[in-house]
């Protein structure tokens, strides 16, 4: 995934590699998380006009930064590692 991709103050859900991510560009700080809901495993999706990462399945909904801010979900999304290679994120 390219950084040039993912526009500032805006989150993208995507692969890198196998694992499938959503990658939020915080003013040109990545925040790079598992796109997994830690309720029961569905898949997240951006919403740009809450500026949050909502899942579809049951409603929990997190921060930008995977942080829970309605359940039914309890843990936040994980937070990946990651370097930024040419441009380009690389989970490490
Ligand atoms: Fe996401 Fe249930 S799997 S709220």
């Amino acid at each position: 995934m390219k950084t040039k991709d993912i526009p500032v103050n805006k989150g993208i859900a995507g692969f890198i590699g196998a694992s499938f991510v959503a990658v939020y560009n915080k003013e040109g700080q990545f925040v790079v998380l598992e796109n997994v809901c830690t309720h029961r495993g569905c898949q997240v999706e951006w919403n740009d006009l809450e500026k949050s990462w909502d899942c579809p399945c049951h409603g929990s909904r997190f921060t930008a930064d995977g942080a829970v801010f309605q359940g039914p979900a309890r843990k936040p999304l994980k937070k990946l590692n990651f370097t930024v290679v040419d441009g380009e994120i690389r989970l490490s």
